[in-house]
């Protein structure tokens, strides 16, 4: 069965998500973490060429995700906050419109840092607060009602802010949707 999520995001997908799905993934090598599944759009998009291992995780792991999964594969249920991995463990961590959600976002940074190899990379896309000021104003005044409706997505995190203030660099990024989804690539900065 479809997911109400996936019917939701379908339009968004054609217009310009899936293509920054594949640019980011292709990315992706080693050992792979994604954080914050959800019903599995990702999967498709991983080269397996590259990739040793993915382990795929979520704070409430779906039925459509473990469906998608083999039954050997590494799913686990935890919170972008408590990690149940090592530390240095990852080559590549990806995420796509998870930060938004994650309740304490400083906390969630410091684990990806923390189970991330020093040489490693962290792939994403996060939807933030637009350039353009009357956009800006408008996202801040739907913002409580958006919460309620979508169960704590919020749309006035500022992600970049986060992760520079956590130890990451911005290696790469790319803005759309009128600048109010990015793209991009993380790695961590010297001696953090
Ligand atoms: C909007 S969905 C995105 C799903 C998928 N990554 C995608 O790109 O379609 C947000 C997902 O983040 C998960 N999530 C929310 N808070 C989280 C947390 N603290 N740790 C891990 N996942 C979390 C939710 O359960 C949900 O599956």
């Amino acid at each position: 069965m479809v997911s109400f999520y996936d019917v939701f995001m379908a339009p968004l997908e054609r217009l310009g998500i899936r293509k920054r799905r594949q640019y980011i993934l292709e990315k992706a090598y080693g050992e792979t973490l994604e954080v914050g599944s959800g019903t599995g759009a990702n999967l498709p998009y991983y080269n397996n060429d590259n990739i040793s291992s993915v382990c795929v995780t979520d704070v409430k792991l779906s039925k459509h995700l473990k469906n998608k999964m083999d039954k050997d594969a590494c799913i686990k249920e935890a919170s972008a906050t408590k990690l149940p991995y090592s530390d240095n463990h990852f080559d590549t961590i990806v995420h796509t419109l998870v930060f938004c959600s994650v309740d304490h976002k400083h906390i969630g940074m410091q684990e990806l840092k923390r189970v991330l190899k020093d040489d490693g990379q962290i792939l994403f896309i996060e939807h933030v607060l637009p350039k353009n000021p009357i956009l800006r104003a408008l996202f801040k005044l739907i913002n409580p009602v958006w919460m309620l409706l979508s169960r704590d997505c919020t749309l006035t995190h500022d992600f970049i802010k986060t992760a520079t203030e956590n130890g990451f660099e911005v290696a790469e990024k790319n803005r759309f949707f009128l600048t109010s989804f990015i793209a991009g690539k993380l790695v961590k900065k010297a001696n953090n």
